[in-house]
């Protein structure tokens, strides 16, 4: 199956073959082309450039209403003979002039979930903060306990909502933690549903084992018993079914410490399981080093940082990953991206999609954020949200850029005038088309 995108006005996302992320200068700029065909064999990009190299004699050629033949050879369209070299195609698009570039990478989401918490949203209101919501008994207990009580099938009908809805917002990879199963059990049922949205879904879907989230209900006052469980329960039953690319723990004030959290990864690494980890939300917390040191694909939130932090981060292969969909939501800080930027580090933003801290998947509004309060540029904002997620969830050999070999995972845009305007004018509709697998 060969498709060729044509009319595309501007390719934006360009990015040579092999490179895995962009740190420091490297993120101030995102290559573009005017002008521009793109063709899809098999799911896969297999070239791109200048519209002139398969269409001869024609300038304007933005705004055609005829699209282009199946055939090489001469159509007249508008008035205007074009030659085209053009090899047969199966299928043509019409970009129509607007913008294609690469569908964002969400590389820290819990969309697999029961039911809500606007009960919280009112107690949030009404002044009380994320740990003392959470010390009440609600926060992630909450969603713990209706998750107990929604059967799996029922489950994964709600977290596939989820996923249409990040799809039709552009998200076109995404990783998915468990954490509120908090139970053996509970804990597999979570799993066996990113599993199964993995196998039925368009999306490119990783899987984060985080039973570290919260001390379940039953361990409450036996912390050290509940990281044992993780341990020694949770961890070996997980690995044998193959349920997690990754394990994540939430190191932080309040939940887990730098030991328990370094026992968790030592033990992970055991079955080779690779950490992504919750750090620095609440309160700087060694989560940071403690990653840095299992060799962390990413660590997330980061929110309360010290020059400590990227000074370990420097030369390491870990992602800082910032979520600022969740400072929005609960009026805590930004991250420091800015600073990280200018320390020559690089920077990923994903949405954190979650019942308790961010109830929301739309990866424009987080590069938006990434523009309008931590005062990223348009183009630093942007590969936060593609090539550099894509790394920190370890797709990048695949997805985050306009590659040949990559996957044609592509936002096809209404007319824009700027790539800026996507953050700039971000409650207006953009998106005209989602490619996801070149379908
Ligand atoms: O990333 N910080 C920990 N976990 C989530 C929130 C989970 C919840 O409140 O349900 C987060 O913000
Ligand atoms: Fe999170």
């Amino acid at each position: 199956m060969k498709t060729i995108i044509y009319n595309i006005g501007t390719l934006a996302g360009i990015l040579p073959e092999g490179i895995e992320k962009l740190e420091g200068a490297q993120m101030n700029n995102v290559e573009c082309l005017n002008n521009a065909y793109l063709t899809i064999e098999d799911g896969v990009i297999t070239d791109f450039g200048p519209i002139t190299d398969v269409v001869s004699g024609c300038s304007g050629f933005q705004n055609r209403a005829t699209p282009l033949a199946a055939e090489g050879g001469a159509h007249e369209v508008g008035g205007i003979v074009l030659q085209t070299t053009t090899p047969t195609a199966d299928e043509f698009i019409d970009a129509a002039g607007g913008y294609v570039m690469p569908t964002f990478c969400d590389s820290h989401t819990h969309i697999v979930y029961a039911g809500c918490r606007d009960g919280e949203f009112r107690d949030k209101i009404a002044g009380l903060s994320y740990e003392e919501i959470a010390a009440r008994g609600g926060g992630i207990l909450n969603s713990a306990d209706l998750l107990h009580n929604t059967s799996e099938d029922e489950l994964y009908n709600q977290a596939m909502v989820r996923v249409n809805e990040i799809i039709a917002k552009g998200t076109g990879a995404v990783e998915i933690k468990s954490g509120y199963g908090l139970t053996v059990e509970d804990e597999l049922k979570m799993l066996r549903v990113i599993k199964r949205i993995k196998e039925t879904s368009p999306i490119t879907v990783k899987a984060n084992f985080l039973g570290a989230h919260a001390v379940g209900r039953a361990y409450k006052g036996r912390q050290s018993e509940y990281v044992d469980l993780v341990c020694n329960e949770m961890l070996p039953a997980v690995a044998a079914e193959g349920l997690a690319d990754y394990v994540d723990v939430f190191c932080d004030a309040g939940f887990f410490t730098v030991e328990e959290t370094d026992k968790i990864l030592s033990k992970a690494a055991e079955y080779g399981i690779t950490p992504k980890i919750h750090a620095n939300e609440l309160e700087v917390s060694g989560g940071v080093q403690v990653g840095v040191k299992h060799n962390a694909l990413s660590v997330d939130h980061l929110e309360k940082t010290t020059e400590a932090e990227i000074e370990v981060l420097r030369g390491s292969n870990t992602m800082p990953t910032m979520l600022p969909g969740c400072s929005f939501f609960l009026g805590i800080p930004y991250g420091n991206a800015k600073g990280y930027i200018e320390a020559g580090l690089p920077v990923a933003l994903a949405s954190d999609y979650n019942p308790g801290s961010s109830p929301s998947g739309d990866m424009r509004f987080v590069m938006a954020l990434g523009c309008i309060r931590m005062r990223l540029t348009p183009e630093q904002a942007f590969n936060a949200c593609t090539i550099n997620t894509a790394y920190a969830m370890g797709v990048s050999d695949m997805l985050g850029s306009i590659t040949k070999g990559k996957k044609a995972n592509l936002i096809i845009t209404k007319p824009i005038p700027s790539l800026a305007f996507i953050p700039y004018s971000h409650q207006t509709p953009f998106i005209e088309r989602i490619i996801l697998n070149g379908k």
